[in-house]
């Protein structure tokens, strides 16, 4: 049985807890830490944990014995929290995004191979049906190579979103809507697609005052033989979220929506219709996945830890939407094309250097903390 520490309790931390209870007969929730313990008290409460509220993993870990970590924290705190659970001999979970730097990342991802540990990273969209059967069929090269993807990561935010105290500083939440929101598609884009070259990027900050950083970005991916571009927003009614994937003979869609068209002598396009009959079969002779999302990635961590299995997304797996958001940020601030892979010499390797070389497009006049369920206080 194994014996879980859920540290943050706050808005995210319920959708793990349930994941993991769903597996009462293989693992325990023995701790939930909250700075504010009463929040972790509410948690337990409201689930029925059989688990002890504490202020922090440190506490927790004198008090209790603790097999694996689930951390559900502000950016900022993901690799001194990883990397300590790590070297005391516990596994980790992290949620989204893995850290604030490829500094903070490649400090996580070598206190798991010094101690021999899994790190696990949480990217819920590639545990979904959709994914799962557009990657076979683009791995099985079937409908040929992939040589445009467009990736749309459009969200609605209202300014009072960032009045969450962590949210909106390059120091705390690391970025903005290219780092909490369209990460999740940065990921399933370098998972179907693998990492570019080269990056060309511009962002900007139009309509969110309450935060240092972007709230709209738009980035040329460039590969040898292929390209992406990614749009990015945080004002968009409709929050239309898709990843196309076009290769010379169809496009493979997520969410789903087979498109196929052939050219004309004079290059001019004209339906597929048989073709895209084909996709579609394909598609659906691949079986759904089981558990999805949160659901399906917590159940692949235990199984990893229980089983030995394969980690969906390990710290390596993780830091990749590290590097290509770090990339988009610093030809955006640089205005001008930059190569990857980032070096550890590279101003934009450290949280430092990135908050020094990034523009605060505006500074924070509104902080508050969300303290007990339902409420907040206001911090400053
Ligand atoms: N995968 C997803 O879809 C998804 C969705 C939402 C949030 N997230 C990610 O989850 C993480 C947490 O986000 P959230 O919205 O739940 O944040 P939150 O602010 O609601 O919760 C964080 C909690 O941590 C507590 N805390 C702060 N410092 C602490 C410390 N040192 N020890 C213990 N507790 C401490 C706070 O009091 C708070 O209750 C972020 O990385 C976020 O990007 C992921």
């Amino acid at each position: 049985m194994l014996r879980i520490a859920l540290v943050g309790a706050g808005a995210i931390a319920q959708t793990h807890a349930e994941a993991f209870l769903r597996h009462a007969h293989r693992c325990r929730i023995v701790a939930v830490c909250n700075r504010h313990t009463q929040r972790a008290q509410e948690l337990i409460e409201l689930l029925s944990l059989p688990a002890q509220a504490f202020a922090s993993l440190e506490e927790a870990a004198q008090a209790v014995d603790i097999d694996a970590v689930d951390i559900c924290l502000a950016p900022a705190q993901h690799a001194d929290v990883t990397v300590w659970a790590l070297e005391h001999q516990m596994d980790v979970l992290v949620e989204k995004p893995m850290a604030n730097s490829l500094e903070e990342c490649d400090r996580m991802i070598d206190a798991s191979r010094r101690t021999g540990r899994k790190l696990a990273v949480i990217f819920q969209l590639r545990c979904t049906t959709p994914v799962q059967r557009v990657k076979q069929l683009l791995d099985s090269g079937r409908f040929g190579p992939v040589k445009y993807a467009l990736v749309n990561s459009l969200w609605y935010r209202g300014d009072r979103y960032h009045d969450v105290a962590w949210r909106g500083s390059w120091e705390l939440e690391g970025g903005g809507v290219l780092t909490t929101q369209a990460i999740h598609h940065l990921d399933l884009l370098l998972y179907l697609m693998g990492m570019p070259d080269q990056v060309t990027a511009t962002m900007d900050n139009i309509d969110h005052d309450n935060t240092q950083c972007e709230d709209v970005v738009s980035a040329y991916l460039h590969y040898p033989d292929k390209a992406a571009q990614l749009n990015a927003s945080l004002s968009a009614h409709g929050e239309q979220q898709e990843l196309y994937f076009h290769t010379p003979q169809a496009c493979l869609a997520v969410p789903w929506h087979p498109m196929a068209h052939q050219a004309l002598e004079n290059g001019y396009p004209i339906p597929n219709p048989e073709m895209e009959q084909a996709i579609q079969e394909a598609y659906d002779s691949i079986p759904p996945l089981e558990e999805e999302n949160h659901l399906g990635q917590i159940a692949n961590f235990l199984d990893a830890l229980l089983e030995g299995g394969e980690l969906m997304v390990d710290g390596e797996e993780g830091r990749k939407a590290i590097e290509l958001t770090t990339a988009i940020y610093k030809s955006a601030a640089l205005h001008q094309p930059v190569e990857l892979p980032i070096q550890p010499d590279d101003p934009f390797y450290t949280r430092e250097g990135k908050i020094a070389n990034l523009p605060h497009f505006h500074e924070k006049y509104r902080s508050i903390t969300s303290t007990l369920k339902g409420q907040i206080a206001l911090a400053h």
